[in-house]
Formats: C-alpha cells, structure tokens, sequence
C-alpha cells in the first residue's frame, strides 16, 4: 500500500502556500529579512506546533509569515512547496494565500501574487505540474476589509481563479460574506469557502446557499445532519477534506475516528489535501498513509480520492480528461 499510495498521481486542492512554510525556510528568512522570531532553532519552532484547536493554531501561522517580506521570499514559499509536490506526485494543485496577512503589513499585493506566480509558473514548465491561484479573505477580518483586498485582486483577475473564506469560523458566519461574496461572482471569480471545520453543519449550509460556493473547503461537520450528507452527495459537491490537520487541531482525537472514509461510501465527492503541511506534519502523500494507516481503505478507493479531486478541480474538460487518464494509466499498470 505503501507503494501504491506513493506512485498514485495526485491532485491537491486546500493548500494555504503560508502553512507551507517550513521551520528552516523561517529562520533563512529571518535572517535574510533581519525580522524577529520568538525562537532560537527549528527545533523549538516544531516543539511550538502542539494544537489544541484552530485558534492556536491560526495565533503561531500568522506569527510565522512574518518572515516574508519580499516577491523572491514568496517565490522561494511557493518553489520548496512544488519540489514538494514534485516527490508526492502530485500532477496538479490549486493553492490559497492570504493577502491579508501580507499587505496589512505593508507588503504590496503584487509582491505577493508575482512571487507565487512565478514560481508556478516555473512549476509548469520545470516540474510538469499545473495549477490555479485561490485568494482568501480572512474571515475574523471585518466585510469592508475584504472588499477592499478584492479590489486590489482585480488587476491580477487573470492569475486568480476563485476567491475562499479562511481563519476563525466562530464567530465568523459565512453571512458577514455575503455581499463580498456576491460582488466577487459578478466579476467573474469562482468561490470556495472553509465551512465545516469547526463549526457547524448549519455554516455548511449557509455557505452553500449565501455564498454560492462551487467546493466546501473541510466540511466534515456534514456528518452530523443526514439530509445535509444525501445533498451534498446528490449534487457531488466537493469536499477538500485535510486529515492530518483535523487531528492536529482536535476536530477528531485519532485518525481512526475520522469520517473520511465514510463519508467517500455514501458518495460524496470527498479529496484528500494537506492544508498547513508544515504545521500539521505531513504532505499529500503523508495524508493518504495516515488515512490508509488509520482506516481500511481498498487502493480503488484511495485512487477515487483523486478522481473526485480531478472532478472537483478548476480546469477545463480536456485538462481534466487528461488528469483521469494519468490516473487510469497508473491503475491498469499495477
Ligand atoms: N482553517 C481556517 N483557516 C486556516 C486554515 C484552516 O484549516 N489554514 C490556514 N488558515
Ligand atoms: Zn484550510
């Protein structure tokens, strides 16, 4: 299985580019941008990394994307993530930012976007892996804030595919959003939102039917509402389920408690993605040996994990067609 999961082509489609930050890269930051950081080796940032919610997790990832100030610092993110990728075989990922974090700080929304841009650009045409940008607004942030950051995006509205809804979600309801959420659909922007994680199914619902979603980022709260559950599995809305991160963060004690395999049988378009890797432990293909670990899964069903996320992914028919066939290809050669 081991093998299997390593070889097996992946899709990723809940990655925050800053959670990807790892402890080496903070301190070659640091120490290249002369910003400060409350710890004095890798070491004692990892041993920091002991979540009890999504809080305490969000209060350290801010404080860590301190470190990035200039468009190359973005790049070199973005570059180690897609190096990355290239091990996991993961053939295609679609990666959130915050931009939020970055130009309340004074750093200039182009800086941000023309860093991570290049280095995926780069990812296409080095490492053969494609990929689209998704912008969050950071929900514990007030509606007029998010407006404004959505007016800066559009002069780069070629480089952004959807706008997502990340950070605190209670206290946070997707209706504070609904305006901004509106105005980014007249533009022209897919949306996505986090939902589901920590709160309840009912953010679920309104973040589906107030803010027009096309994937639910997380949502595994559904489970706790059945006519929720035969929705979503009726209409194969998407899932961008992150393993690893909900035990980090206590959304379940142990992986073998978690709903993911459940939730993939009763026929929910359900992916596997590893939303802070750095934070959380692990990278695509650690998420799928966590999974596999912690749940009897048959290597059909991890392989359906990645057609649902080709499925679910913000590429034309051709690009997709061609991802499934890549699929198909690794299948038929076991
Ligand atoms: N949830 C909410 N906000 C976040 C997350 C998450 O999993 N990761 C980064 N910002
Ligand atoms: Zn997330």
């Amino acid at each position: 299985m081991t093998d299997f999961i390593a070889g097996l082509p992946k899709v990723e489609l809940h990655l925050h580019i800053e959670g990807s930050l790892e402890p080496e890269l903070m301190f070659e930051l640091a120490q290249r941008n002369q910003v400060a950081i409350p710890f004095d080796s890798t070491e004692a940032v990892r041993a920091a990394y002991d979540f009890h919610n999504l809080q305490s997790f969000l209060d350290i990832y801010y404080q860590g994307a301190n470190v990035l100030i200039h468009e190359q610092d973005f790049f070199d993110l973005t570059w180690a993530y897609l190096l990355r990728c290239a091990q996991d075989n993961v053939i295609h990922t679609e990666i959130f930012f915050d931009p939020q974090t970055h130009t309340d700080r004074g750093i200039e929304f182009a800086t941000v976007v023309n860093g991570i841009c290049r280095a995926l650009e780069q990812g296409r045409t080095e490492l053969g892996i494609s990929s689209q940008l998704i912008m969050c607004f950071l929900r514990h942030l007030d509606e007029e804030a998010a407006f404004h950051t959505l007016e800066m995006a559009l002069p780069f509205k070629d480089k952004i595919v959807a706008v997502g809804l990340d950070s605190s979600e209670q206290g946070n309801p997707p209706q504070k959003f609904a305006r901004v959420f509106a105005r980014a659909l007249e533009y022209g922007f897919l949306t996505v939102a986090h939902a589901g994680e920590e709160g309840t199914p009912q953010n679920i619902r309104d973040a589906l039917s107030l803010l027009s979603i096309s994937r639910v980022d997380h949502g595994v709260a559904c489970a706790g509402d059945e006519a929720l559950m035969d929705e979503l599995a009726q209409n194969r809305m998407p899932l961008t389920v992150c393993p690893l991160s909900n035990t980090k963060l206590k959304v379940f004690e142990r992986m073998e408690d978690h709903n993911i395999a459940m939730l993939l049988r009763r026929g929910l378009c359900v992916t596997i993605n590893s939303d802070d890797p750095a934070y959380f432990g692990g990278y695509m293909t650690d998420n799928f040996s966590a999974v596999a670990n912690a749940l009897p899964l048959s290597e059909a069903e991890l392989a359906q994990f990645t057609l649902n996320a080709i499925e679910a992914s913000f590429v034309d028919a051709t690009s997709k067609a061609e991802m499934t066939a890549r699929v198909q290809a690794y299948l038929a050669a076991r």
